[in-house]
């Protein structure tokens, strides 16, 4: 029988105290010491290393299994049968959409695909060589000066079309932030083309020539869409939710999502493979770049691999690297050396001893690089990518907290390590 009730003791003889343990559909119980602060009694975890920040009914992983599932369909079955905005729609609905919502949702979104024009003077604000992840937090930061019309927090309808909004305008911000970057014209939304489409349109198409995407590409790109829409409270999803939680609109919350996003150890991992990758060079100093990953003296992490919640195989990876060999086919680059040279890293790291007792498998960001640089994106817009994705699961998981009655401001303990109280001591008298 499980437990239903933990108790704390104190070696001091103080009167125990007794917490209830929350049961969830899958995965562990949790003990609620929400109440123990009444009693003088609090708690440290930094990094949240076994603390549930709130309650979900999104996302599911099962870390041990390698298993991911939105809303119970496991993502191998939606990466398969579906495209991004059915995904987008279980997300923030609950469900798959029927045909008849299908065909609403898609209609809805087509129409916020655009931005208020001007929005691009935020874009022309920035030097040309900014990263797009940059340009990302303070165009999607400023769309809270442009849509105030629909920034209530509280009012569901207003939630929805803000919701709506940034699904919508997403692709376009990505797409027009590289763009900027190359100095050509920002490329208008088709609706004609479908949402993974519409997003290469927008990043490869110029006025000057009809595009096409290529079906395979954009089959794949879907694919990297879905594989990233979200994966329950990682960082950047908690930061959405804790700047949310004072009740900030939602384009300063994603915004600061974005900013989370991009740091190496989250999603900026996906360029900073690559930039490993460049660094490394040539297959023969594989064993060189391994030896400092292992160093503990040397701040070098094998960029790709491991993760905090898998310790098995990431099933998004497992996805992304059957896309990668489709894709490298498609594009007869089996011969590519950076490719070469990652699966080589990739066979050597999981026969490694120091790899393989710490469960550090390569991790979707591993495989996703490669597959972005083959299909012509350039790395700095790898991590942009990854945002335009999340931003399905950000706005679900903020939806979902706004709504939750048991929703409160986020507002962590420390335990404090500075001086204790001490007199001013005036400047002439100080050593
Ligand atoms: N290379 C070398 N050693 C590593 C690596 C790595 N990539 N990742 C973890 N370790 C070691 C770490 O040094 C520690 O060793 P020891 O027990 O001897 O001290 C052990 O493995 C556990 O690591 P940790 O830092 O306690 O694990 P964490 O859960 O805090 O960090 C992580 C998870 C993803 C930040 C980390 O594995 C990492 O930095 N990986 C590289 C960056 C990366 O690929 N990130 C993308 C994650 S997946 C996409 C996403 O969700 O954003």
């Amino acid at each position: 029988m499980k437990p239903t009730k933990a108790t704390i003791t104190f070696d001091n003889g103080a009167t125990p105290i007794e917490l209830p343990i929350l049961t969830g559909t899958l995965g562990n119980d949790v003990i609620d010491i929400r109440t123990l602060g009444k009693h003088g009694i609090y708690t440290y975890d930094p990094g949240f290393m076994a603390t549930a920040s709130c309650s979900s009914a999104i996302t599911y992983i099962d870390g041990e299994q390698g298993i991911l599932l939105h809303r119970g369909y496991p993502i191998e079955q939606l990466a398969e049968n579906c495209d991004f905005l059915e995904v987008s729609h279980l997300l923030l609905h609950g469900e798959l959409p029927n045909a008849e919502q299908k065909m609403d949702f898609t209609s809805r979104i087509n129409g916020h695909t655009m931005l208020h024009d001007q929005l691009t003077n935020i874009f022309r604000g920035f030097r040309r060589d900014a990263h797009p992840m940059a340009v990302m937090i303070g165009v999607v930061g400023s769309m809270s000066a442009f849509y105030f019309d629909s920034m209530d927090v509280y009012n569901p309808e207003h939630r929805m079309i803000s919701a709506y909004r940034l699904l919508a305008k997403m692709p376009t911000i990505a797409a027009w932030s590289y763009k900027y970057n190359l100095g050509q014209p920002f490329m208008y939304p088709k609706n004609k083309f479908n949402y993974a489409e519409n997003f290469m349109h927008m990043m490869f198409a110029t006025p000057c020539e009809d595009y096409v995407p290529n079906q395979i590409l954009a089959k794949a790109f879907e694919r990297i869409l879905i594989l990233h829409a979200d994966h329950e409270q990682n960082a950047s999803t908690s930061t959405v939710r804790l700047v949310g939680s004072s009740g900030a609109n939602p384009f300063a919350s994603v915004s600061a999502g974005i900013a989370s996003l991009w740091g190496p150890a989250h999603g900026g991992a996906n360029e900073a493979t690559l930039t490993m990758l460049e660094e490394i060079g040539d297959v023969s100093r594989i064993d060189e770049f391994i030896k400092r990953a292992k160093d503990k003296s040397d701040s070098f992490r094998l960029m790709g691999f491991g993760h905090r919640v898998y310790r098995n195989m990431d099933p998004r990876a497992a996805i992304m690297r059957k896309t990668c060999y489709e894709v490298l086919a498609e594009l007869g680059l089996q011969d590519d050396p950076m490719f070469k040279l990652a699966m080589a890293l990739e066979k050597i790291a999981l026969e490694d001893e120091y790899f393989v007792s710490r469960k550090l498998y390569p991790n979707v960001d591993f495989y996703s690089g490669i597959v972005m640089r083959a299909m012509g994106i350039p790395n700095s817009m790898f991590t942009a990518i990854f945002a335009l994705a999340r931003t399905a699961g950000w706005i679900a998981q903020w939806s979902e907290m706004n709504s939750d009655p048991e929703h409160k401001i986020g507002r962590p303990r420390q335990l404090y390590t500075g001086e204790a109280k001490r007199d001013f001591v005036p400047i002439n008298l100080r050593d």
